[in-house]
């Protein structure tokens, strides 16, 4: 079956440059990218590319060339999943909060959602491609929701449905997520009917060589997506541990990471320490694999993974606590500067960054906080830190005794070191490696401290400048 049109539900990380590459490499399809929220649909409509909902470098200029020829944003879904001989799912599959599973398992109520929303619009054979992440056997729960619509439509005479469901999961990272999806390392397509498997490879086929696209059955691609995301994370978690241990032997975690990433059976990517890893798919994969696992009756293969989480959050509190510390066990009438507030550099997104929980932790202990970042809006951090403090009063059953006026964004970087007792720096930006530390130590209050958790700060410069230094992972400080 040749795919004509497209339409992909859910306008978001994922769906929005998926589709613009897609539209860009095939231009002969039609797509129309779908979404319930109309807000985020007027922005990608936006005449100001600056105003698009995602940062991503490369993105713009794509939807300047495709939008309106063959790439469309719309709220239309049941009118574009009429149409369409394909339907990409890309909805959000947050942790469940509550209930069955909470705090591990994924919430799959938009997922399912969309599924009805196929069964009942869809028109003659449609293949459905899971492109959220999603845990192992969502594929059954599509499939069961669709083939009640087939036989429904069977007892009411309606016109015959019938349906396909693959597993093409997104491996794109943010902030390079152009040049992931222009040259993936591979396209994943798990399914049961080669023949459906063999539609969407030919869409791929337009620019990814043959060799790059794997065909597994639809439970081992599923899978194949958890794993590498744990894979991933547990990296991080494992030279973040080892930064902990560098800081208190002597050793340095770059030389370490440098001396055991040249060898080639271990290799040298995801080997910087850091903050501790954020980010919409690394927890949650995690979790779910936690859920799987124990669903499955294996709590050794839980408790394994779910400790790449534990050290992750352990990490991100001992980075916290070292600060407090390092300002004489007090952050009260202290005013600390924060460089970076996205989960990585090169995105807006701020899902699970570790700024989250380091802002929330110094702001309990008292601080005053001034936090700059160059994509991440204010009223995300707004929303990002009151969610994290009504969560820990939740939890811990206390009042909120953290005020808005105990921190306030930047938007530039001029002057606002003034009188700050220390600068933290949470996100690599670019920017933030330029900053002229004899200026800045020249508005500070002494003593003062410089923490750089992303190891992108030149040392000698800024004790040069007569200011206190910590970098993560560095036990000669
Ligand atoms: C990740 C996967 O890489 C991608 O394949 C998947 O599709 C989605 O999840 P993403 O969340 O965009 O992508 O970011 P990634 O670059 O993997 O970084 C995740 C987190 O780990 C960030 O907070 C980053 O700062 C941190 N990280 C990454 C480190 O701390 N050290 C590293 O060496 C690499
Ligand atoms: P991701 O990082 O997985 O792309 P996002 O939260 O950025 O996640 O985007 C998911 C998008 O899916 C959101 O814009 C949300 O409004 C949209 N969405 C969720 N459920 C539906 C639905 N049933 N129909 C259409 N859009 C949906």
């Amino acid at each position: 079956m040749k795919i004509k049109n497209i339409c992909c539900i859910g306008a978001g990380y994922v769906g929005g440059p998926t589709m613009a590459v897609i539209a860009e490499k095939c231009k002969d399809i039609i797509i129309n990218v779908v979404d319930v929220n109309e807000e985020r649909i007027k922005k990608w409509n936006s005449d100001h590319l600056d105003e698009l909902p995602i940062y991503e470098p490369g993105l713009d200029e794509i939807i300047k060339n495709c939008r309106d020829k063959n790439l469309y944003f719309s709220n239309l879904i049941e009118e574009k999943i009429a149409q369409a001989d394909m339907v990409f799912i890309s909805v959000n599959t947050p942790t469940k909060k509550k209930g069955l599973g909470a705090g591990k398992a994924s919430n799959l109520k938009w997922v399912e959602e969309c599924a009805r929303q196929v069964a009942k619009f869809s028109n003659g054979h449609t293949i459905i491609v899971e492109k959220s992440t999603l845990p192992v056997r969502t594929a059954e729960v599509i499939k069961s929701i669709l083939d009640e619509a087939k036989n429904s439509g069977k007892r009411n005479d309606f016109t015959s449905k019938t349906f396909d469901v693959l597993s093409n999961p997104e491996f794109l990272s943010e902030g390079s997520a152009i040049n992931d999806l222009v040259n993936p390392d591979r396209v994943l397509i798990g399914g049961d009917n080669p023949e459906a498997i063999e539609s969407l490879a030919a869409i791929y086929k337009y620019w990814v060589p043959e060799e790059k696209i794997l065909r597994t059955n639809i439970w081992s691609s599923e899978l194949a997506k958890l794993t590498a995301n744990a894979f991933l994370a547990q990296r991080i978690s494992s030279i973040n541990s080892i930064s902990a241990l560098c800081e208190a032997t002597g050793a340095d975690v770059r030389e370490v990471s440098r001396a055991i990433g040249s060898d080639s059976r271990i290799g040298t990517k995801f080997l910087d320490s850091g903050p501790g890893f954020g980010g919409s798919c690394f927890k949650k994969d995690i979790l779910n694999l936690v859920y799987l696992a124990d669903f499955f009756g294996l709590p050794e293969v839980a408790t394994f993974w779910e400790s790449v989480v534990k050290l992750n959050t352990w990490h991100q509190n001992r980075i916290s606590q070292l600060i407090t510390k390092n300002l004489f066990g007090t952050l009260s009438n202290k005013k600390i500067i924060i460089l970076g507030f996205a989960f990585k550099a090169n995105t807006n997104d701020t899902r699970e960054s570790a700024a989250i929980q380091i802002c929330k932790d110094l702001l309990e202990e008292g601080a005053y906080l001034v936090i700059h970042d160059p994509k991440v809006s204010p009223r995300q951090i707004e929303t990002d830190l009151k969610k994290a403090i009504f969560q820990t009063n939740q939890i811990e059953d206390k009042s909120n005794n953290i005020r808005e006026s105990n921190w306030s964004f930047a938007n530039n970087l001029s002057s606002i070191f003034k009188d700050a007792d220390a600068v933290v720096v949470l996100t690599e930006w670019d920017i933030y490696k330029s900053i002229n530390w004899n200026d800045v130590s020249n508005l500070m209050r002494h003593p003062a401290w410089i923490f750089d958790t992303r190891s992108i700060i030149q040392g000698i410069d800024v004790k040069e400048s007569g200011l206190n230094f910590w970098q993560i992972g560095d036990g000669l400080i």
